[in-house]
């Protein structure tokens, strides 16, 4: 159907003022009065409508009495104005209902509670909203791209199905094909007579494959699909969530955490240039202040604190948290929001964790206690990169694996890596989800997701 994006006209109506132009789009809203009614079009390559105004004298109703009605889908004909109010509108020539939307279209109201939202995930994408949360989450996927690109880095696709576990926290969803009631007898005949002939799961992280593919391509990046089974019900997670992780050779924790704190900034740099109205949007109706503190964040350093010292830090609050602080412990939600959002006031690296509360991988430190890993945490949200130099020594490796009761057998290749060529090398995760919370001001993971997956929900 041949017709102009409505981004395209506000973006450039002077080329198309007083000429007739065809539009496509979903009615959001008409008005109807004595002399002239009002449509509000959206098409959803903008965030604002095209007012398509209609003069009673001179343009008969039965032309256009089908198209005011909420949710209908409109190809409409019409000379663009300018207009001092909306920058441009369309005077109505002519309508063709393409879809027609009956009263019962449950998104008649102008707003509604994003609870309510969550009921109709295939309607929400029509809503001023989450027209905004994906637009950020689509230019925050651009800026990622154009960031690694243009740092030299390549982009690959790590499997999704994979017989490893990354992170060692049990949280894996399992592939099978194995029919419901299969009579098998012990697990091993389960999974032998299963499609792979061994156990499979749904990929926690491609960091392990990522590795592979660094040590021949030096720097390298993913950005997909991962899945935790995680029974934590809260905002932050979900069991379907993007990741990217780069890798990258040649790099300690100092350099990764460089490379993290360049990267968020880019990020954040992007939006505020290609998604004004988005931001501007969410400044108004999600989190006051939102812009500046966006600007922020690119033009601070972030701070930097050991695992240890916070925890002094912590204890010294005198905050009275749900879970208690000593030495050893992970770092609770409220605990790293005390940290970035009270005590730091920024986005915050710690460092050094205890290597019994961390994967296997971390590179361990001198002092024989904590890993070189490190945790970006940031106000609002609390943790929104893992990061981590990995362990290159062959021998400790493989202690900390048997350490943590891992097959060494379904790791060679990865141990090969230490093997054959071994270089320092660091990498992070990032959740995207996170991230656009982030800047957004969006406040539930699940509304960051066009079809979020959560514990009980599907
Ligand atoms: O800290 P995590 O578990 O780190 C890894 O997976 C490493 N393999 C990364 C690496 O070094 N290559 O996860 C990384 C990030 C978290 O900081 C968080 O932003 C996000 O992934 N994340 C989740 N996001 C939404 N829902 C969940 N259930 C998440 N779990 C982790
Ligand atoms: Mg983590």
């Amino acid at each position: 159907m041949k017709h102009t994006d409505i981004k395209q006209i506000f973006a450039e109506g002077e080329k198309y003022a007083g000429s007739l132009v065809t539009v496509c789009g979903w009615v959001r809203t008409w008005r109807d009065s004595k002399s002239v009614a009002f449509i509000e079009l959206n098409d959803g390559t903008s965030l604002k409508n095209l007012q398509i105004v209609i003069e009673k004298q001179t343009v008969p109703a039965e032309s256009y009495k089908d198209a005011l009605a909420v949710g209908a889908a409109l190809l409409v004909k019409g000379v663009l104005l300018v207009s001092e109010r909306n920058g441009y509108e369309l005077s109505f020539g002519s309508v063709e209902v393409l879809g027609g939307c009956p009263a019962d279209y449950p998104l008649q109201k102008k707003h509604h509670t994003l609870e309510f939202l969550r009921t109709i995930p295939h309607l929400r994408p029509r809503t001023k909203y989450f027209e905004a949360v994906f637009a950020v989450r689509s230019a925050i996927s651009f800026a990622i791209h154009k960031y690694f690109r243009n740092n030299n880095y390549k982009y690959v696709h790590t499997p999704i199905i994979t017989g490893s576990d990354c992170e060692g926290a049990g949280e894996m969803f399992r592939v099978t094909t194995n029919p419901w009631a299969g009579d098998f007898k012990t697990e091993s005949e389960y999974y032998a007579n299963d499609f792979f002939g061994k156990r499979a799961n749904l990929t926690v992280s491609g960091q392990l494959e990522g590795e592979m593919a660094a040590t021949g391509l030096g720097k390298i990046y993913t950005f997909g699909p991962t899945f935790r089974a995680e029974h934590s019900n809260t905002t932050r997670h979900a069991a379907e969530f993007w990741q990217i992780e780069p890798e990258v050779c040649f790099a300690d924790l100092d350099d990764i955490i460089g490379i993290a704190e360049e990267f968020i900034k880019s990020i954040i740099s992007d939006v505020l240039e290609n998604c004004p109205d988005e931001i501007a949007y969410f400044d108004e109706r999600v989190e006051k202040g939102l812009k500046d503190k966006l600007n922020g964040v690119i033009s601070c350093d972030f701070a930097r604190v050991t695992y240890t010292e916070a925890i002094e830090i912590l204890k010294k609050s005198g905050k009275e948290f749900k879970y208690p602080v000593e030495w050893g412990c992970d770092l609770q939600t409220e605990h790293e929001r005390y940290l970035t959002e009270e005590y730091f006031k920024k986005p915050l690296f710690v460092t050094d964790y205890p290597a019994d509360i961390k994967a296997f991988y971390m590179k361990q430190n001198a002092d024989g206690k904590t890993v070189a890993a490190t945790d970006l945490l940031v106000p609002g949200i609390g943790e929104i990169i893992g990061c981590s130099e990995r362990e290159t020594d062959l021998a400790k490796l493989e202690e900390a694996m048997k350490k943590r009761g891992m097959p060494l057998e379904a790791y060679t290749q990865y141990l090969d890596l230490r093997k054959y060529g071994t270089v320092p090398h660091s990498g992070f995760g990032l959740g995207l989800e996170r991230i656009i919370m982030y800047v957004t001001g969006v406040q539930n993971i699940r509304d960051a997701l066009l079809f979020p997956r959560t514990v009980g929900s599907l």
